[in-house]
């Protein structure tokens, strides 16, 4: 009896193919998962990385991902300067970078390659104190103090821009720094002793 080739050739194409067919979807969808996942959350990529903070250059390794506010404290021990909401909402991790002030907790540190970082830390003359810390401490512009690194880096920031004109024009450039404590009056007058002098 003649044997029907045809059919199981045909049966066969059609099988292997179907099962290639199914094999192939997962693959696919897996490559599209892990290029959807690595848009939104970057894979760890270490980079070599010099950053210079109060004027000392720093080489280290860091993660692509890695925040600035993230690499002063973890990495650098420089812990001067506070994270509170890591979110860009309280304004307690900001630092000057080339002089402006900015968000530690929003900057990448790979992006700040041949800039300078001025934190808390980089402030003072030595043993003396910059006159903006100098004023907190004689205006009473802080109470816990924790949101006060931030707060002086901010005002320092605030005089330097020429916001001073007003109360009202201080508390509108200092609006980004929270303090939970409610030293706020201290502050402005800690900024307005500061533009007087
Ligand atoms: S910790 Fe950066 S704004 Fe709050
Ligand atoms: S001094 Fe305590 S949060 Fe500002």
């Amino acid at each position: 009896m003649k044997k029907n080739t045809n059919f199981s050739r045909r049966f066969f194409l059609k099988t292997t193919g179907a099962f290639t067919l199914l094999a192939s979807i997962p693959a696919v969808l897996k490559a599209t998962y892990i290029q959807v996942k690595e848009f939104i959350v970057p894979s760890k990529r270490i980079v070599p990385l010099t950053v210079s903070v109060n004027k000392k250059a720093y080489q280290l390794d860091s993660d692509t991902r890695t925040t600035l506010l993230d690499l002063l404290r973890e990495n650098l021990d420089l812990t001067g300067t506070k994270k509170g909401c890591d979110h860009g909402q309280c304004g307690a991790c900001t630092v000057h970078v080339d002089g402006e002030r900015v968000l530690s907790c929003l900057t990448l540190s790979a992006m700040l390659v041949g800039k300078e970082v001025t934190t808390i830390e980089g402030i003072a003359d030595g043993d003396h104190l910059h006159p903006m810390q100098e004023a907190f401490i004689s205006c009473d512009g802080f109470q816990c103090g924790y949101c006060t690194p931030g707060q002086i880096m901010s005002a320092i920031a605030c005089v330097k821009e020429g916001h001073t004109h007003s109360v009202e024009d201080i508390k509108e450039y200092m609006s980004g720094n929270l303090c939970r404590c409610g030293a706020y009056n201290g502050i402005v007058e800690s900024i307005q002793k500061v533009a007087a002098s």
